[in-house]
């Protein structure tokens, strides 16, 4: 069976990695890889094909940076045309970014079966590009990967249940488990850190960026908080740009220190030896909770309930600096939760468990030609979904 992955953003390259490695060792599945080009910056992509040993994108699409109506027409366009050159039996698509919603979308259009993973994952806010992505992407899929069992009860409570539902855990915690033994001892060396004495902070989602007052409540907490302890914030390009037009610059910033972006080894190693992260990121509040570091989340709300739930991860929304500086001195102060009962994503297994039901499609229905009846024989069957396949 052809493949065909549509990845565009960091965490998409990182996500990939286990289940492009997965599909390698599986002589019925041939994938190839689409890179949009999204994310263009070596620090924001080219370093995690070379780090992770992500396949080389057979087709590279150049799209850049854009608003997003430009940027993902762009990628329509020029999906629709190499998805058509190409013809495969499926196309997969991971996460919630533009280049999700227009690698669904294209394949949609074009007849070809869209494989979800991260399916379900809902925030309930409109407001996130990122929820307007991924309730679309749903919706056009013809299978659907859920991380967890709330984001099964999403889907479910949007109509979308049934076989071609499952949940199959987290590939982000299988990418952890995989590379846990990397060491990159030299980078807390090299910043003077000390292991669990350090705060590790990211903001780069365009609710905290683009709103100014959010943006200052941030880097004003982060300026407090660092006066009692270190405090290191890897820059993300749209944040560098929006403190730049804000004017937001030394000595405003004090003592917290800012970094170029890290790759993925040196940023779980950060991660795992930070004593509390901070941060806007979807990804990284998880990251946090699979290496048991406490973490507050900037936002209003969250898609990783199951974070909270165990006590690890408290979501405050950026609106001032004293309520974010509030609740980083209590997740300072608050002793580290018990070590959770039950693993809510999935121990490990996700990416086996995708290309192991990907591998047995391909034994059914093997061919380009027969993409149609493969999408039309899962969406309408009524059986219940299943709980970790
Ligand atoms: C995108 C995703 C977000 C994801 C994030 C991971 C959408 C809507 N958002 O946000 O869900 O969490 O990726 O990082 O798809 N830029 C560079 N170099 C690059 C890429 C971008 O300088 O290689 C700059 C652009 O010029 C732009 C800004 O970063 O100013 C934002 O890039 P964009 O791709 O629009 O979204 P992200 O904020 O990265």
């Amino acid at each position: 069976m052809k493949i065909t992955t549509i990845l565009g953003a960091r965490p998409q390259f990182i996500k990939a990695t286990v289940v492009s490695s997965e599909f390698a060792a599986r002589p019925g599945i041939d994938e190839e890889i689409i890179h949009t080009g999204q994310h263009y910056d070596v620090s924001l992509s080219g370093i995690f094909f070379a780090e992770l040993g992500l396949p080389e994108p057979r087709h590279r699409l150049e799209v850049g940076f854009g608003p997003h109506g430009r940027q993902t027409a762009r990628m329509l366009e020029r999906l629709e045309a190499t998805l058509e050159a190409h013809r495969p039996d499926l196309v997969l698509v991971y996460g919630d970014t533009n280049s999700t919603l227009a690698g669904a979308l294209a394949s949609a259009k074009l007849h070809i079966p869209v494989a979800h993973v991260e399916a379900g994952l809902r925030s309930f806010n409109r407001r996130m590009p990122e929820e307007i992505n991924r309730v679309i992407t749903d919706h056009l899929s013809t299978f659907l990967y859920a991380p967890t069992e709330t984001a099964v009860a999403n889907l479910a409570r949007e109509g979308i249940s049934g076989k071609r539902v499952m949940q199959v855990g987290d590939v982000m915690f299988d990418v952890v488990r995989r590379f846990a033994a990397v060491s990159r001892r030299d980078l807390l060396d090299r910043l003077s850190l000390v292991p669990n004495q350090f705060v590790l902070a990211t903001i780069h989602r365009a609710e905290t960026t683009d709103d100014p007052t959010r943006l200052c409540a941030v880097v004003d907490a982060l300026c407090k908080v660092a006066q009692r302890i270190p405090v290191v914030l890897p820059l993300h390009p749209r944040t560098r740009q929006r403190l730049r037009s804000l004017r937001i610059e030394a000595p405003r910033l004090g003592e917290i220190r800012m970094i170029e972006p890290l790759g993925y080894f040196d940023m779980a190693y950060a991660t795992h030896h930070a004593r509390l992260v901070v941060t806007d990121s979807g990804g990284l509040q998880k990251e946090a909770f699979f290496h048991r570091v406490p973490c507050v989340t900037l936002r209003s709300e969250t898609e990783w309930v199951e974070t909270v739930a165990l006590g690890w991860n408290t979501v405050v929304p950026p609106d001032s600096p004293d309520l974010v500086v509030g609740e980083i001195e209590a997740a300072l102060a608050r002793p580290a939760p018990p070590e959770p009962l039950i693993d809510p994503y999935g121990g490990g297994k996700a990416a086996q468990r995708i290309a192991a039901h990907l591998e047995t499609l391909a034994r059914v229905i093997p061919t380009a030609s027969d993409s149609d009846s493969l999408r039309s024989s899962w969406p309408g069957s009524s059986r219940p979904s299943t709980s970790l396949i």
